[in-house]
């Protein structure tokens, strides 16, 4: 029996291509959903998207301090797990969700495996780098995404052979739904958009977004782009940064704010963008992939390899450094190779658990 265990956007997509393998070999698995993200638009529309079963179980932990998410979740997985058995448990990226439920699993001395295994930052104040670090330190099985990843975890001294670089289920997502996604959705049309001819935004970091000084300094950056080239941007907002933008209650000149779009539709938004701005990780990877450039308003990243290609730049958060960083990067030409793996990573960590159960 495979446990898995998510709450979050990202790692409903990128479980997703998980479940579908569990699905197609007939496995005997279940889905714990802890309801970190419950809003329609952050949580249900991916299930529908992505034609995903119901979860199993949902444990509605909801919003809360990072200590009281985590609690919530450690408890209400813990009956679950000791109830299910699971052989093995998997949690993917590096959310209080991934945390919580990887150290329920250990505790109860089952086996955990950890998808998109060896990210670092290296920044501590991120709460994510915590997640990870903590997570992998815990993790049985370590499915790292890249080889640099995998040097990561070699380097704080894990076993070698619990690591097994797959590649990153997003590119498996990726593949799987961009047809889907063309057949099923036309959102150019419906927002009235030229194919390279606008820019997508997307901010949510808690250390962008809760700092009233760098959010102003964001908006104030895609206010510059906005006057420069001429072109609409599109930002759709993660509740996070809607609250907080609320709460500072300026306009934003120019900028088509939105709710957050289904994956099928971002899908289509990013492939089609001019340039993608970003402080997101699995945006920074996705837009890689689908060969569109990338600027990360961040100071740093855990996903170097987009670097190395030349697929994204480090652009910060300060408005005149993000207009910079965008007018060399929407000019770079796209034909980097994507570093991320052939979209069978889904595959391959399933084959690996399910070779588990057997021990
Ligand atoms: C979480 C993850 C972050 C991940 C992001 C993906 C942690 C520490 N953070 O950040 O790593 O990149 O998810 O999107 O786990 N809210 C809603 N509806 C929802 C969910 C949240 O309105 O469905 C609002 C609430 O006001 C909440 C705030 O967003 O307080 C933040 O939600 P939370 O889950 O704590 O963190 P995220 O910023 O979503
Ligand atoms: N995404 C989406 N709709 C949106 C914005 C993002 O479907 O309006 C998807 C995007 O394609 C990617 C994932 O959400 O797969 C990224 O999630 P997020 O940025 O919330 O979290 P992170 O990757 O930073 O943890």
């Amino acid at each position: 029996m495979i446990g898995i265990i998510l709450g979050t956007r990202p790692e409903i997509i990128k479980m997703s291509p998980v479940i579908r393998e569990c699905e197609r070999r007939n496995l005997d698995y279940f889905v714990l959903h802890t309801g970190q993200h419950y809003s329609h638009e952050m949580d249900r529309v991916f299930f529908e998207d992505l034609d995903l079963p119901e979860p199993h179980y949902n444990l509605d932990v909801g919003s809360g301090s990072h200590a009281e998410q985590t609690a919530k979740i450690m408890t209400g997985a813990e009956s679950i797990l000791l109830k299910e058995a699971p052989d093995v448990v998997l949690v993917q990226g590096d959310t209080n969700t991934v945390v919580a439920g990887a150290l329920a699993a250990s505790k109860l001395h089952m086996r955990v495996g950890h998808i998109e295994a060896g990210l670092r930052s290296f920044n501590r104040w991120m709460p994510e780098e915590i997640n990870r670090i903590l997570t992998d330190h815990m993790s049985d099985y370590l499915f790292a995404p890249t080889e640099k990843a995998r040097e990561n975890l070699l380097r704080e001294g894990i076993d070698e052979k619990k690591v097994c670089v797959t590649g990153n289920t997003v590119v498996d997502a990726i593949y799987q739904n961009l047809d889907i996604s063309r057949k099923k959705v036309n959102v150019l049309r419906d927002l009235e958009l030229k194919p390279k001819e606008y820019f997508l935004v997307t901010a949510h970091r808690q250390e962008n977004v809760d700092n009233r000084a760098r959010l102003k300094d964001i908006i104030h950056g895609l206010e510059s782009i906005r006057k420069e080239f001429s072109m609409p941007v599109i930002f759709p907002v993660h509740p996070r940064t809607a609250k907080r933008i609320d709460e500072l209650g300026i306009g934003m000149d120019g900028i088509q704010l939105t709710k957050p779009f289904g994956f099928l539709e971002f899908l289509q938004l990013e492939a089609q963008a001019r340039l993608v701005l970003t402080d997101s990780g699995g945006v920074q990877e996705e837009a890689c992939v689908l060969g569109v450039p990338c600027a990360t308003m961040r100071y740093d990243t855990e996903r170097p390899e987009t670097l190395d290609v030349g697929s994204n730049i480090l652009v910060g958060t300060e408005s005149a450094k993000i207009l910079e960083g965008v007018r060399s990067a929407a000019c770079r030409s796209n034909h980097w190779k994507n570093p991320y793996g052939d979209g069978i990573a889904g595959k391959m960590i399933v084959l690996v658990c399910a070779a588990a159960r057997s021990n």
